[in-house]
């Protein structure tokens, strides 16, 4: 093939597999199979590859995500994303009608959609071309997020048809399907993280991930809403929505024109009930003017639109009993109550527990046993008590009384000043707390001890094979396999992955440790500038907080991790398994303090080095490396393709800008 027969080609394949994408992730229609699709997405790929001066972000290979990380810029919009006002009630509803029928003599219709509960996204499409994706923010400007939204694939890149205009704005919301936020969940509970508490806090932290390959993996989706330019194809909304969904948009299917506010009533009594079951989070409906013109006559105040309302949804509640309250420990030994209901139906499951948070709430509810109690599912999947019936309780029922020692291992409870939280002190004998420690020290950015988990730290502590950390190094290949689901080979996987992490670097086994506060980067400050554990187990809290970025808080927390001589003992006995106590030749070789007490801000993409590979540099030379520009920047160590707007923010503040070379340079690389 010569180049242009090449063009062509890929040209051909781009469209085709646009189409499909369509298909299958808009109109829920596919017509190939996925192996089609993927040998044509390969061909597509393996062209591009070999002819680089094709290359176009807006192909739909480049729906993957690259892996390049990059701080999102802050971009003005050039419409304002304003908000919308809510209404509770039909009364509302009602007033709402009658402050726009004292406008206006003529006739106008409503269209009522769904309020998606998602975080929304405005999208510049310029001669049919996805040009840029930018978040909400502050309504003013937001984050270009142009490279993550890409990764989303029902939401299309290079439009259909040819009655677009050539410039405009198209406004809707990213949402994570339920059955995705499901999945996403199940997942980061085995992988201990932090549980999301609701779609919609999945979608926007997944918007914002760092790194599109990343954020592709989520499937994400989106609905359209809004469309803004200077010239639409039509005068009415609901006919401009029709036009955005030729063009390849998701258009909620479940949009309605309305003649009236009764029938705006109808829609929204119909969709309080149905909406569970859509596949995505709904909050509301919101309530529009149909005719444009008749929007900009009505105009917006500052903060919204005249000519729309959203009605949101009542949170169902359900009234039952309260049966008992329990008390779970987590891993960092702070103690949760739970409440035991009586079971009870609300929005479509079965209820038999709701999370209390902290003793403050109890007391607050004023909760006493066999109260009944109002629970509520509001936007979070866990049910909470909003209320308790005070006027129905019987005259000898017992408050709730808070437990005062900890239920695992009877020591008594502490609560810190300015905390909401009950705590167990006795973090190296208390159950939880020490498979939490366990679970902590094995995981991937500690030392990354493969093969095992959750399950089998709890089946090695219940069957006494350890107490701490040392003692896994003491397991042997038999102790391993006789436990429940384990074999000879995972058992060999387990002693070859804990031989293999005695040469993980100092600054992960300190981080591993899990004392307190001392999280990834405190870990690698303290390793770098002390050296070893035992120049940071006899530093001084003065020594400590001498160190940039280490407060009092964290200098206490290491002081008194180490005043323990049950710690010093365990370390004793890692050092002797072979674990890494010290930086190893080459960091210590590559250290200095050349870079002592500078703030340095990376922007940009480099020749000689990742990021990551200088962030890493500035850390050994004793700087320390920031996320965001202010006056107390020291440097902009910029690479090609910068943010305009950091490098506004730095000549404004007068930043020095340094090059990679001149940074090399500072360095002595
Ligand atoms: S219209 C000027 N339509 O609700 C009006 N918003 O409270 C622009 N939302 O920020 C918004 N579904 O994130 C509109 N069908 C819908 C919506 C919707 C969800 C969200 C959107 C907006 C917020 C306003």
């Amino acid at each position: 093939m010569d180049k242009n027969e090449i063009g062509l080609r890929i040209e051909n394949l781009r469209n085709e597999l646009n189409r499909h994408n369509h298909n299958y992730y808009v109109l829920n229609h596919p017509v190939i199979s996925d192996f089609e699709f993927d040998q044509l997405l390969k061909e597509l790929e393996k062209l591009e590859r070999e002819n680089p001066e094709f290359f176009d972000p807006n192909s739909p290979t480049q729906r993957v995500g690259s892996d390049l990380t990059k701080e999102f810029e802050q971009v003005k919009h050039q419409y304002a994303m304003l908000s919308l006002s809510n209404t509770y009630s039909e009364g509302e509803l009602r007033d709402f009608d009658q402050r726009i029928r004292k406008q206006t003599d003529q006739a106008f219709e409503y269209v009522c959609e769904l309020k998606y509960d998602g975080t929304s996204i405005s999208l510049r499409y310029k001669n049919g071309r996805l040009e840029r994706a930018i978040t909400r923010g502050d309504g003013v400007q937001g984050d270009d997020v142009t490279a993550n939204v890409r990764t989303i694939r029902s939401i299309p890149l290079v439009l259909h048809g040819n009655d677009y205009p050539d410039e405009f704005e198209i406004r809707g919301e990213i949402l994570l399907p339920w059955a995705e936020f499901d999945r996403l969940n199940t997942e980061r509970e085995q992988a201990e993280e932090p549980l999301f508490a609701n779609p919609r806090n999945a979608a926007s932290g997944t918007l914002k991930l760092q790194n599109p390959a990343e954020v592709a993996k989520r499937k994400l989706d989106a609905y359209f809403y809004y469309l803004l330019g200077p010239k639409l194809p039509c005068d009415g909304h609901f006919e401009n929505l029709q036009k955005a969904q030729n063009w390849g948009f998701k258009i909620s299917p479940d949009t309605e024109k309305c003649a009236n506010i009764g029938e705006v009533i109808t829609f929204i009594k119909k969709w309080d009930e149905k909406r569970h079951e859509l596949p995505v989070a709904t909050d509301g409906v919101v309530v529009k003017v149909n005719s444009l013109p008749l929007q900009s006559f009505l105009g917006t105040t500052a903060k919204s639109p005249r000519w729309a309302v959203a009605y949101k949804f009542k949170a169902e509640q359900a009234a039952t009993t309260l049966l008992s309250v329990s008390y779970q420990v987590g891993r960092t030994g702070a103690v949760t109550p739970v409440a035991n209901l009586e079971p009870v139906l609300l929005a479509g499951t079965t209820v038999k527990r709701a999370s209390l948070h902290n003793a403050d709430i109890i007391k607050n509810l004023d909760l006493h046993v066999g109260d009944t109690v109002f629970v509520e599912k509001g936007g979070e999947i866990i049910p909470k008590i909003v209320g308790a019936d005070a006027a129905s309780r019987h005259p000898m029922a017992l408050p709730v009384d808070f437990i005062k020692v900890c239920p695992e291992c009877g020591t008594a409870l502490i609560r810190k000043e300015g905390e909401a939280a009950h705590y167990c002190p006795n973090e190296d004998g208390c159950p939880p707390q020490i498979k939490g420690k366990m679970e902590h020290f094995i995981s991937r950015k500690a030392m990354n001890i493969d093969g095992l988990g959750e399950e089998t730290i709890d089946l090695l502590f219940s069957e006494g094979l350890v107490r701490n950390v040392a003692d896994l190094y003491d397991l042997k290949k038999e102790q391993i396999s006789r436990l429940e689901r384990m074999g000879d080979k995972s058992s060999e996987r387990i002693l070859r992955s804990l031989d293999e992490s005695r040469s993980v670097p100092f600054e992960r086994v300190l981080f591993a440790l899990g004392i307190r506060y001392v999280g990834e980067t405190v870990a690698k400050i303290l390793a770098n500038r002390l050296i070893s554990i035992d120049a940071i187990s006899r530093a001084t809290l003065e020594e400590l907080t001498a160190i940039d970025e280490i407060g009092e808080r964290i200098a206490e927390s290491v002081r008194s991790y180490f005043q323990n001589e049950y710690h010093l003992k365990l370390i004793e006995r890692l050092k002797e398994k072979g674990i890494q106590f010290k930086l190893d030749e080459t960091s210590l070789a590559t250290r200095s303090e050349k870079l002592n007490g500078l703030s340095i801000i990376i922007s940009g993409t480099f020749e000689k080095y990742s990021r990551d590979d200088l962030k890493k540099m500035i850390e050994q030379n004793g700087g320390k490396n920031v996320s965001s520009i202010s006056k107390n920047t020291n440097y902009l160590l910029a690479g090609s393709n910068i943010g305009p707007s950091k490098l506004d923010k730095a000549t404004k503040l007068n930043i020095p800008i340094i090059s990679e070379d001149e940074f090399l340079a500072m360095i002595g690389d």
